[in-house]
């Protein structure tokens, strides 16, 4: 079966794009050589004057290139003759004498876009499923069919570089105003409005409708002069090295492709897209990014229940339970990302106020940024009620429990729950140290509960982890799962076991912190190392921003659930016995005035008892930090914490932003071998102490080559 098929509306061919057997249209080698066919025969045709490009799939243009065969490819040979014949083929469209009109409906993504842009006119609809955008970038690559050349020349560097180097999508509206698309329309007369356009162009000849975006005053100065545009690029290199920390390629890449495209032209801007391509492709950053698109997609489709007939219930009306900062990001994000019903209960009305206004705020950010219009704010803001008691409780479908971290509020709140709605109602509670077993022990219904831990703050964080009980049922397990994905969250299934996996594998990293803060390791100097092997932030000002009382308490969990290799420093006591927690009381490891950091608080060393100074190389921070991480994550997956290294690698990427061009902790692992890794943690464990003695599992792993995932 082909995927590009041709039928007659008068004068216009209507070509229509739908990969057989395929959710979304890839641009793959058949489906490049199927277009290059029907082009032939198009040009020759004498009946048609025009065409109209449309996808058959019902919410999907084009997701882009087929990522599937960059995995097929090794060479930089091989990935530049890819690109040069995307190049070529879609230089084809370009330079058809027949006017081409590209009818855009959902996504329009890398190639897919690139496909777009060289189309004589383009129409999207505005529906929120359109979307249009270069992600390459985040996939270790650059647009390379011609799109770093084509946009900028469309939009102006400074817009286009604003797509390409963050991999952004814009939805329709904001690709008109940007003058990605000619018009725009409801998605009922995409191809209608598509087909006039067609016979429009077909007599008045194809330079004569196109629009060009009106560029201002700011435009005339920066995208339509060399010098502004010189401007442009250093400012956005220097906001580029400042972002990547030097560890992602494929912005700089893009950034010098764009500005050769646009001041040297033609020939040689696509003749150094391409080599960059081809540069990138072949870069083990690009492979990662590229394992995790797959991993993620896995996961996607991946319930959890250990059984693919098992399907998940939608959910219609949640409550939720504990209207503080948690309770109120999990109300406000469901209605943001789920649309569902959320009634939000706390003890006291003002409570409850509070609780509401916080999830509203999720809201009007969304607003503020664009993401939402004002009537979708006012719909889903409707969503939201609040209540003392268990009034609307009759109805829900899910309850998520978000109250203070006690076992006994928990059970009182869960046999509350069970008695005020249906028998049918699932019970979710969010809790981050507490055994979930111990707060499903009470349950009338145990097939209905289960945990799932959010990260604060919730509408930002990526990640959800799912913990069944004992006795929780599959189908809970898969529902609750599916709802997380509503969520917008990125969901692992996880072990009852303390810390799950996320607080698991942090905790001896953050301790190890502790030890170095201790020994008078200057703060900006641990934090600084950190961020430079990846992290979005470092270890001490995680601390501050999560709570240093928060990770007290986790801490001291983890310390009596595994013993000495898991005790912490004295510093995080120290810290709190001098009242101070982090960024929410003011008083932390670092500074505050007025709610902005300004600085490492001096006095932290005097209460330590410590004179900071560099002595402890950088090197041996990152091997004493990260070590103490891979060690933990080898044994928690060895005790089945995890279903698989997947989930894993995923769970501290998404959870902890394990810098995601090193694939995840066991994904580092099998990068280093385990030899090396026990070699390493063998002499950390004679000079620092046992807590670095080799995991079993990592020295079985030495000893016969094993890896965790295939070679
Ligand atoms: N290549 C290969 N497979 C792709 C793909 C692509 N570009 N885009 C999606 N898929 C696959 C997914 O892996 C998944 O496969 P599976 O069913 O076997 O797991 C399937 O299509 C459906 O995808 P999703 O589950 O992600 O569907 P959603 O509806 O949730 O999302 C989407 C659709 C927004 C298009 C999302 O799939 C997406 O973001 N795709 C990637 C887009 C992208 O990165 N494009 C750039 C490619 S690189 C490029 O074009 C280079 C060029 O410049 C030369």
């Amino acid at each position: 079966m082909s995927a590009l098929s041709t039928t007659l509306d008068g004068a216009t061919a209507i070509l229509t794009l739908d990969l057989p057997g395929e959710p979304v249209n890839k641009l793959n080698a058949e489906v490049k050589r199927e277009f290059e066919s029907a082009l032939a025969t198009l040009r020759e045709d004498a009946n048609v004057r025009a065409i109209v490009l449309i996808s058959g799939k019902p919410d999907t243009f084009i997701a882009g290139a087929d990522i599937e065969e960059f995995t097929r490819l090794t060479t930089l040979v091989e990935f530049e003759r890819l690109s040069g014949e995307g190049q070529v083929l879609l230089q084809q469209l370009a330079d058809f004498p027949k006017p081409i009109v590209v009818a855009i409906h959902g996504p329009c993504l890398g190639g897919g876009l690139e496909l777009a842009l060289a189309c004589h006119y383009r129409i999207c609809t505005d529906s929120p499923k359109t979307q249009l955008g270069l992600p390459e970038v985040q996939l270790g690559l650059l647009p390379g069919a011609g799109g770093s050349n084509r946009l900028p020349r469309l939009i102006g560097a400074r817009a286009a570089l604003d797509i390409i180097l963050a991999g952004k999508s814009e939805r329709g509206q904001k690709a008109f105003r940007l003058g990605m698309v000619d018009e725009l329309v409801p998605v009922s007369i995409l191809r209608s409005t598509a087909l006039a356009a067609a016979e429009r162009l077909a007599q008045s000849g194809i330079r004569s409708m196109v629009r060009r975006p009106k560029t201002g005053f700011m435009g005339l100065l920066l995208d339509r002069n060399p010098l502004g545009r010189r401007i442009v690029y250093a400012a956005a290199r220097k906001q580029l090295l400042k972002k990547t920390g030097g560890h992602y390629p494929a912005p700089v890449a893009a950034l010098e492709a764009v500005e050769v495209g646009l001041e040297r032209g033609g020939a040689e801007g696509y003749a150094f897209e391409r080599r960059k391509f081809a540069e990138l492709a072949i870069t083990d950053v690009s492979r990662k990014l590229i394992q995790i698109f797959f991993a993620t997609n896995a996961l996607k489709k991946d319930f959890g229940a250990g059984m693919d007939s098992v399907r998940p219930r939608t959910l219609e009306r949640i409550g939720v339970i504990g209207s503080g900062f948690m309770g109120a990001g999990i109300a406000g994000t469901a209605v943001a990302n789920a649309v569902v019903d959320v009634r939000l209960k706390d003890t006291e009305l003002q409570k409850v106020g509070r609780g509401l206004k916080g999830a509203i705020d999720i809201l009007k950010g969304r607003l503020k940024r664009r993401r939402i219009t004002k009537q979708e704010f006012e719909r889903l803001s409707a969503l939201l009620s609040g209540t003392t008691d268990f009034s609307g409780f009759g109805r829900v479908d899910l309850v998520i429990e978000a109250v203070f971290e006690d076992l006994e509020l928990k059970r009182r709140v869960l046999r509350e729950t069970e008695a005020a709605t249906p028998d049918t109602t699932i019970f979710a509670t969010n809790t981050s140290t507490i055994p979930i077993a111990q707060i499903a022990a009470p349950s009338i219904r145990p097939e209905r509960v289960l945990g799932m831990h959010f990260f604060s703050p919730v509408d930002r964080m990526p990640l959800v982890e799912v913990i069944p009980a004992p006795k929780t049922s599959a189908e809970t397990i898969a529902t609750v799962v599916g709802f997380g994905r509503k969520l917008g969250k990125t969901v692992i299934v996880v072990h009852d076991s303390p810390g799950f996996w996320v607080n698991r594998i942090l905790t001896p990293y953050m301790n190890e912190a502790g030890f170095l803060v201790a020994e008078g390791t200057p703060i900006e100097q641990l934090d600084r190392t950190m961020t430079r092997f990846g992290f979005p932030v470092g270890p001490i000002t995680l601390l501050d921003e999560v709570g240093i009382d928060v990770g007290a308490k986790a801490g001291a969990v983890m310390h009596a659930a595994f013993g000495e290799r898991l005790t912490p420093s004295n510093v995080v006591a120290k810290m709190i016995a001098d009242g101070r927690f982090g960024r929410k009381n003011g008083r932390g490891f670092y500074h505050y005035h007025e709610g902005e950091r300004t600085g490492v608080d001096e006095k932290v060393y005097d209460l330590l008892g410590v004179r900071p100074k560099e002595t402890t190389s950088p090197e041996t921070i990152e091997q004493r930090l990260i070590y103490a991480m891979l060690n933990e994550a080898a044994m928690a997956e060895s005790e089945a914490v995890v279903r698989s290294p997947r989930d894993g690698d995923i769970g501290a990427i998404f959870g902890i932003g394990f810098p995601p061009f090193r694939g995840g902790p066991l994904r580092m692992i099998d990068d280093l071998g385990a030899a090396r890794v026990v070699s390493v943690l063998k002499d950390l464990a004679s000079t620092y102490g046992s807590r670095f003695t080799p995991a079993t599992k990592l020295v079985e792993m030495a000893d016969s080559g094993g890896r965790y995932y295939p070679g």
